[in-house]
């Protein structure tokens, strides 16, 4: 937890009504890693912050310091400043570093930049490796969700859509080890994917991370180990 400092803001929404939202989300998606704010509201937080949590990807932590009505006070921190509260947090953060990375990658594989996307883009590929093999070799085994004959299941889809991004992925990664010269021969090996890991991540979030969050629930002390070894996995490389 970072320390009380120079790094704290207030940003005292008091007196704004509905112009409260557009104002907090301006101000907090500025919000960088350290940083602590304080936010003053003189209506119910809830609603608010929600919202502007989801516009901003869950990339804010928020806790109420101080209980209204009629003030209400908040502490609101980058949330990879907060260590996370389960897997399946877990892994929706590191959905988001994993999208970082690659649009990094991307962004500079457009503009030409084929030596300066070389090391976000290794990043994506060992990310992406270990996210893969802690939803395979962790969670699969252990959750042992249905499956369906037919193979479409959400497991079983997640499954075959790991398959393809990595096959992709190893692709790329060959392209690039043969040292590519000009961007527009590894430009639509980018799009595929970028296309591809978006679909995927967001059928996981909504059609497994639900059931995973329920599950681990039954089972808080294997949920707490799970936690630690995901952890362990992601941090490697
Ligand atoms: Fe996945
Ligand atoms: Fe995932």
């Amino acid at each position: 937890m970072a320390p009380p400092s120079m790094n704290d803001f207030v940003l005292d929404l008091r007196g704004l009504a509905e112009h409260a939202h557009t104002r907090a989300y301006y101000t907090l998606r500025e919000l960088q890693p350290g940083q602590v704010f304080e936010v003053w509201l003189d209506q119910d937080p809830g609603l608010l912050m929600d919202a502007v949590s989801l516009q901003l990807r869950h990339g804010i932590h928020w806790e109420p310091v101080v209980p209204g009505p009629p003030l209400w006070k908040l502490r609101v921190r980058p949330r990879e400043d907060v260590d996370p509260t389960d897997l399946v947090d877990l892994l929706t953060r590191d959905h988001l570093r994993i999208d970082r990375l690659f649009a990094s990658a991307l962004h500079r594989v457009n503009a030409g930049d084929l030596e300066g996307a070389a090391p976000d883009f290794h990043a994506y590929v060992e990310g992406l490796r270990h996210h893969i093999q802690v939803e395979n070799e962790l969670i699969v085994p252990l959750l042992d969700l249905p499956r369906r004959p037919d193979g479409q299941d959400p497991t079983s889809v997640m499954l075959r859509e790991h398959d393809e991004i990595l096959e992709q992925t190893t692709m790329l990664e060959h392209e690039f080890a043969e040292g590519v010269d000009q961007a527009w021969a590894v430009a639509p090996f980018f799009a595929l994917i970028s296309g591809a890991l978006a679909k995927h991540e967001g059928r996981e979030e909504q059609n497994l991370f639900p059931h995973w969050s329920r599950a681990l629930r039954t089972r808080p002390d294997q949920g707490t180990e799970l936690l630690a070894r995901a952890r362990d996995i992601l941090a490697e490389g």
